[in-house]
């Protein structure tokens, strides 16, 4: 397979296991090349590209535009909170007024569940979502299996849990695409309040007991407590919520086996995990961000090379 199947980066969902295989090849190549001293490539001169931002964003943002100028495409950034949308200009009215200056590819982060895909219907340019709402995060997804490719060989028959809100979670959704269409076994723990009642159709198993988790798995995978999208509570306190469902190294050091710990971030220190456990040698956290960079350059990449 030389090329994807599909024309937007909308979510896992939408993508074969080959574009995910494609996708890593190409990541491949790209890591070699940001890690040389001269990290910049000539591939999209031609392309110009907008990020628009609706919702906050630290690693997705810096990382796209990142991979975009490494890339040599020319970028423009755009955040709602200082545009006219504050005047009530709609998405899409938004977006096409971007596109009237000539922009061939948007990389979107919104609120609304499916934005990117209604967005994709009526603009005429690619699409990459860069999360929206509780909905997808394909980048991150792939970001975390090309991790877990790259520290432990292989995703098909690793053993993968996802811990915490699960309910509110683009990053977990989009992993459970992702690891099962690669082959990985996949778990998720937590509150029994934030795990939809649906997602053992996914193919995935419920565990609350954190410590069962963790003594399966190869891989943890642990989220962030979205205080932003809780509008009731969920659990008692957070106190409650670390003491059955964070990790500390206590806890790590007592397992039968070293497992791998992952965080999408922001990272709540002391929540979900302990610092000792985010910077241990286990955490590849920021070998995550990292190989955000090398897997964005390849989704912009492989996606700006299907633009007519
Ligand atoms: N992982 C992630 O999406 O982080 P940001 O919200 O900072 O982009």
């Amino acid at each position: 397979m030389s090329e994807l199947s599909v024309n937007h980066l909308l979510g896992i969902k939408y993508l074969k296991e080959q574009d995910i295989q494609l996708i890593f090849e190409t990541a491949d190549h790209f890591k070699e090349v940001i890690n040389r001293s001269i990290k910049k490539v000539p591939s999209l001169r031609d392309i110009t590209i907008a990020n628009v931002f609706f919702e906050n964003s630290t690693r997705t943002k810096l990382s796209f535009e990142l991979a975009e100028k490494r890339l040599s495409a020319d970028v423009i950034n755009f955040s709602a909170g200082q545009s006219s949308v504050k005047k009530g200009e709609t998405l899409v009215d938004t977006v096409n007024n971007i596109l009237s200056m000539k922009v061939d590819m948007v990389v979107m982060r919104h609120p609304n569940p499916g934005a990117g895909i209604f967005l994709s219907k009526h603009v005429k340019a690619a699409i990459v979502n860069a999360g929206d709402g509780a909905h997808e995060h394909p980048t991150q997804a792939l970001l975390d299996s090309y991790s877990i490719r790259e520290k432990l060989g292989d995703v098909a028959g690793k053993n993968v849990v996802i811990v915490g809100d699960i309910l509110h979670s683009r990053v977990a959704l989009s992993n459970i695409f992702a690891l099962k269409l690669q082959g990985a076994n996949v778990k998720v723990c937590g509150p029994k309040t934030l795990i939809p009642k649906y997602i053992e159709s996914l193919g995935v198993e419920v565990e609350t007991d954190l410590r069962k988790a963790l003594n399966w798995c190869d891989v943890a995978n642990m989220l962030r407590i979205q205080n932003e999208r809780l509008d009731i509570s969920y659990f008692p306190t957070t106190r409650e919520y670390t003491q059955q469902f964070g990790v500390n190294k206590k806890l790590l050091e007592s397992l039968d086996k070293e497992i791998v710990i992952m965080h999408p971030g922001p990272i709540n220190r002391g929540v979900e995990i302990t610092s000792d456990v985010a910077d241990s040698k286990q955490s590849i956290i920021l070998n995550q961000v990292e190989n955000g960079v090398a897997i964005r350059m390849a989704v912009i990449y492989l996606l700006a090379s299907k633009i007519k």
